[in-house]
């Protein structure tokens, strides 16, 4: 491939999806996600914002330092405290980035940063100056583009190039633009920017009127060569273009856009789940690339063509992205050192600790459910180390009453970190209901549940479920996950999963509440 036929693939799933409604990540979260998006390879990740909280400042630190292949990069609005808190974190990392933004639309600079354009330029001059001091790599991102004076914008585009930028990025913030217009901002940033040669031109599309992918590949032809994307399309709103969408349009349109990335697409559809499973948000069954039916043919005449020859109605191979039957690797008599070497197969590296946790799993499991799939090992592990190091409530032991001409009642003991064991019982209109309410008086905590998912992993009656609840306490909302042969027993994990996100969200509150009420 020529060099000019590569498109950089940034990934910002782990900071732009993070804000998800309901989506939060713990570190651990965050590392096992981002060592899959170098499995995946993508060319950077954006891995957080330093300066928000303390997680995502350990989060940026970590990723960069631990994760090989990909530049690893910090978020940080103009302002030298956000610079010198996202260096902080980059510092020694083999492949930093810094990225740093300001709204420029004069919606922004009247309704939010209350500033004129000469002190918004001076600020984002200042800013890439600075950012420059402390890593080589440093991109800029004039907020709102696609709603700026294009003179303004090719004015502040050309000094920020002149300031040190290395990557020029042109986010669609609230999804406004159409392909063409944007492929035309492209080619009138080309034509009107005279330094622009000097750096790459990026772009970041949202999906608020359904056309971020359809933007950013119009925007690739017109000569953008970095997608900033994430899995399943998740993000702010209705979501960023998806990293899936975009890779397959150029690779299976390579005929028309003469553009590939270097992302290995058979690591898509698990990269999909890890991410779906992590933020517990499931992705939609017609979900293009990834969803359950994305190569599922119904019609008689569909399926008669398929049957005859795939390319009648295919125009993907599913295993090219990753989609494959899933196989048994494991039973009851596998050992430590299988569930081991299957785990790494799967791009899992355990500590000695976390294996011993995943291998009871495993074994509880294995003796119920006889054959165990990769899906259910993922699950497991996922379950295991999500909030690894950061629990504040565990539960330590569940027994429900429920059946027909019974009230439904739960016995619940939970661990509260710095606390003795609490064990309570309660009564509900169902055993989730009983354990629930249990488990509120257990960790004197209510938040309402606003959502509750229940689905199976892999087929048959002994298929682990998995639980997702998403939970409001009156300020903040989370998602929490559990997965289990006993569906009761899922319901409790997911719940306490979420009421310990919620406790590490209210500790990140305070920082990012912070952060938010001080523009620049
Ligand atoms: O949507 C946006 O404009 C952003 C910027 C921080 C690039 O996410
Ligand atoms: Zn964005």
């Amino acid at each position: 491939m020529a060099t000019n036929d590569k498109v950089i693939i940034f990934d910002t799933t782990l900071r732009d999806a993070e804000q998800t409604p309901g989506a939060s990540l713990t570190v651990p979260d965050k590392m096992e996600i981002a060592k899959q998006l170098a499995r995946l390879q993508v060319d950077v990740i954006e891995a957080g914002f330093p300066i928000s909280s303390n997680e995502d400042y350990e989060a940026v630190h970590r990723i960069a330092h631990e994760i090989e292949g990909p530049a690893i990069c910090g978020l940080a609005r103009v302002v030298l405290k956000d610079i010198d808190r996202a260096a902080e974190a980059l510092a020694g990392a083999p492949k930093p980035r810094i990225h740093t933004f300001v709204g420029t639309s004069q919606i922004q600079l009247d309704g939010q940063l209350r500033k004129n354009r000469a002190e918004v330029l001076e600020l984002a001059v200042k800013a890439v100056a600075h950012a420059k001091s402390a890593v080589d790599d440093v991109e800029f991102s004039p907020m709102d583009a696609t709603r700026t004076d294009l003179d303004y914008l090719c004015e502040i585009v050309h000094a920020t190039i002149e300031a040190g930028a290395t990557t020029i990025n042109i986010p669609d913030t609230v999804g406004f633009t159409v392909p063409e217009q944007f492929a035309e901002l492209i080619v009138h940033l080309k034509q009107n920017v005279s330094n622009i040669e000097q750096a790459v031109i990026s772009i970041h599309c949202h999906d608020d009127l359904g056309m971020a992918v359809s933007n950013t590949l119009s925007a690739l032809r017109a000569g953008a060569r970095q997608v900033e994307c994430t899995l399943n399309g998740l993000g702010e709103r209705a979501g960023n273009a998806s990293l899936e969408e975009v890779v397959m349009a150029l690779r299976t349109r390579s005929d028309y856009y003469g553009l590939d990335t270097d992302v290995v697409a058979k690591e898509i559809v698990s990269t999909s789940r890890l991410v779906s499973r992590m933020m517990g948000i499931a992705v939609a069954p017609n979900k293009a690339i990834v969803g359950a039916n994305a190569f599922a043919h119904s019609s008689g005449i569909h399926q008669d063509g398929v049957l005859k020859a795939r390319n009648t109605f295919e125009i993907m191979e599913p295993t090219d992205v990753g989609w494959e039957a899933t196989s048994i690797v494991l039973t009851a008599r596998s050992g430590r050192h299988a569930l081991r070497h299957r785990l790494e197969e799967l791009g899992y590296e355990l500590s000695k600790d976390e294996l011993e946790k995943a291998y009871e799993r495993f074994i509880e499991l294995a003796d119920k459910k006889k054959e165990v799939f990769d899906e259910d090992l993922m699950a497991i592990v996922g379950d295991e180390i999500r909030v690894e190091g950061n629990e504040k409530y565990k539960l330590e032991y569940l027994h429900t009453i429920s059946g027909s001409g019974t009230v439904p009642s739960a016995t619940v003991r939970l661990h509260i970190e710095g606390a003795e064991s609490v064990q309570q019982s309660a009564w509900g209109d169902g055993p989730v209901d009983a354990t629930y309410e249990a488990i509120n008086l257990a960790a004197g905590q209510r938040p309402t549940v606003e959502e509750y998912i229940i689905q199976a992993i892999t087929g048959g009656s002994q298929a682990m479920g998995e639980v997702t609840v998403r939970v409001n306490d009156g300020e903040l909302k989370t998602t929490g996950r559990g997965v289990s042969t006993d569906i009761i027993e899922a319901s409790a994990r997911a719940y306490v999963d979420a009421l310990n996100r919620l406790y590490l969200r209210r500790g990140r509150q305070v920082r990012s509440d912070q952060v938010q009420s001080q523009t620049i």
